[in-house]
């Protein structure tokens, strides 16, 4: 009898105490400001999360590079010190050479070609190419086309020989710029401001919300609307962590980030536009169109590229992207 009420009182305590037990905490870390694609993204995750999975799941958003980097968060992520992260595109070389496609100069059209490319069976096969190395990718999120800054003006490939361009840790990137004969300077986004204010860097490309947002056009004084390249985001998190939560936990984690992300898709289509009328509308840069004889000249100069990195890449999914420009 008194064995019985023994075991009875151990169980109530595991029950008590599994009732108290702490919410899983998920750190986001990214490098931009909350008023973009990205950062608004990551507030409506925390939102809708911590609504649907009350004491239970606790979201903790870190903008501005507060936290990490894009440089080290991957590493961090692996190690269990951050649970999620959106990088750009650009910034997964070292893990895979698969991302690449998305860098490749001229090769999407508009946003909806990027859209029908993720969306397609070959981009979704994409998003499982960070598993061999212990990462899950959760989804495509959107920024946008980039644009060439300066403080000359940019017209002709010709126009930026010679100067230093800050780009992402990127391989593609780099031989984008060096395809014009500019000199890429890879650099972590934190650092972009003050090596353009220093003048340590002639110029940079970046989309119009973080042009916007990081006040690059306040000490650039030129940007060419070139649509040259993309910026988009991956969602990731390490296995270990994504597996270790429970089915239903992780379902409703899931469906959270996909209504968030199509929140921080909405945004993106708005601020490309918003941002860059608000860039033109301070005074304080000239943004310039290219004719349609310029990009060409671009599209020339850059499209070369491709081909470097096609081993890398396969042929089959370039061509599957350039599929989706119909
Ligand atoms: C970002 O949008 O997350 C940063 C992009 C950059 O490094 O230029």
């Amino acid at each position: 009898m008194r064995f019985k009420s023994l075991i009875m009182a151990a169980i109530g305590t595991c029950l008590s105490l599994s009732a108290m037990a702490a919410p899983v905490t998920i750190k986001f870390s990214h490098v931009v400001a909350e008023n973009t694609p990205k950062g608004q993204m990551a507030i409506k995750f925390k939102e809708l999360v911590e609504s649907r999975l009350p004491g239970k799941v606790e979201v903790k958003v870190f903008p501005n590079s507060q936290l990490f980097g894009d440089d080290n968060v991957l590493e961090a992520m692996l190690l269990g010190d951050v649970q999620m992260a959106a990088p750009s595109l650009s910034k997964f070389d070292n893990y895979t050479k698969k991302l690449q496609i998305f860098d490749l100069p001229f090769l999407f059209k508009d946003m909806g070609s990027v859209e029908r490319f993720q969306n397609s069976a070959s981009g979704q096969k994409l998003l499982g190419s960070l598993e061999k190395k212990g990462l899950v990718g959760l989804g495509y999120l959107h920024n946008g086309l980039k644009q060439l800054s300066a403080n000359s003006p940019i017209a002709s490939p010709s126009d930026i020989a010679g100067k230093k361009f800050r780009i992402q840790t990127s391989d593609v990137l780099a031989a984008q710029f060096e395809a014009v004969k500019a000199v890429p300077v890879k650099k972590p986004f934190s650092e972009v401001f003050t090596l353009l204010q220093t003048k340590a860097i002639d110029g940079q490309e970046n989309t119009w919300s973080n042009i916007y947002s990081k006040k690059f056009f306040e000490v650039q004084d030129y940007i060419t609307e070139s649509n040259h390249g993309l910026l988009d985001y991956l969602v990731v998190t390490s296995k270990e962590f994504w597996m270790g939560l429970d089915d239903d936990t992780r379902k409703v984690i899931k469906s959270s980030l996909d209504e968030a992300i199509a929140h921080g898709n909405k945004i993106a289509a708005q601020k490309a536009d918003s941002d860059k009328q608000a860039i033109i509308a301070s005074g304080r840069t000239k943004v310039s169109q290219l004719s349609d004889a310029e990009r060409q000249a671009w599209v020339k100069a850059m499209k070369p590229v491709w081909k470097k990195f096609e081993s890398e890449i396969g042929a089959d999914m370039i061509e599957a992207a350039e599929a989706s420009n119909q």
